[in-house]
């Protein structure tokens, strides 16, 4: 169990982390919205802390977005059918493999519109964290769906969090990010 905790963790959370400065550089006027809460809150003196996360919601909206348009899991983890089921008409033979279709389910316009374009401001209604929401009966406010569902859900998903959290709002506090450019040419 804690190797694969450890491992899921390493994974998981580890290249969620590697992805924010790639979401924030190709958008720059995210990342400006993002430094102009940060620096009201902390001004140059002090990074962002857990504490503050109430007074900047931006980064909690930058994390949800990158998670749903870049799942770095395109499906969740498999699960096997314990005896035949049925499920809205479909029949499920005992021993099916079921995944959940992360990536399908994340770009259907039909619940996020224009869902190719990268776009923070979808969660500016989804103020809490993600487990929050995966907790709550009512599935049609799920922010993203990057750490399953069910009872096998994620159980990292409260400290995978706050991790990021802390992560993107230091990144975006202490340094600037832009695409990568050739020093001879200074082209993109
Ligand atoms: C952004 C970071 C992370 C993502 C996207 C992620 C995603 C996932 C997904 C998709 C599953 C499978 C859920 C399912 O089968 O429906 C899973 C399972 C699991 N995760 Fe994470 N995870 C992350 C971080 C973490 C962290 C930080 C930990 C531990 C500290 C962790 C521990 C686990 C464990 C132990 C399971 C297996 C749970 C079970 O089968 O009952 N994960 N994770």
């Amino acid at each position: 169990m804690h190797a694969q905790a450890y491992l899921t963790s390493r994974d998981g959370n580890g290249k969620c982390h590697e992805n924010i400065p790639v979401w924030v550089d190709l958008n720059p006027r995210v990342q400006e919205r993002a430094r102009q809460e940060i620096d009201a809150c902390c001004g140059a003196d002090r990074s962002p802390t857990w504490s503050d996360f109430a007074a900047i919601p931006y980064i909690n909206c930058i994390i949800k977005e990158g998670m749903r348009w870049r799942p770095v899991a395109v499906t969740s983890l498999p699960h096997r059918a314990r005896a035949d089921d049925k499920y809205e008409g479909m029949f499920i033979p005992k021993d099916t493999t079921v995944f959940i279709a992360t990536w399908a389910i994340h770009h259907l316009d039909s619940i996020y519109q224009d869902s190719d374009k990268f776009n923070p401001d979808r969660y500016l209604d989804h103020q809490k964290l993600a487990n929050d929401y995966a907790g709550t009966s009512d599935y049609s406010m799920r922010d993203y769906y990057n750490y399953g569902a069910g009872r096998r859900i994620c159980p990292g998903i409260h400290l995978a969090e706050r991790n990021m959290w802390r992560m993107a709002a230091k990144l975006l506090w202490a340094f600037e990010f832009s695409p990568p450019y050739d020093p001879v040419t200074g082209k993109e």
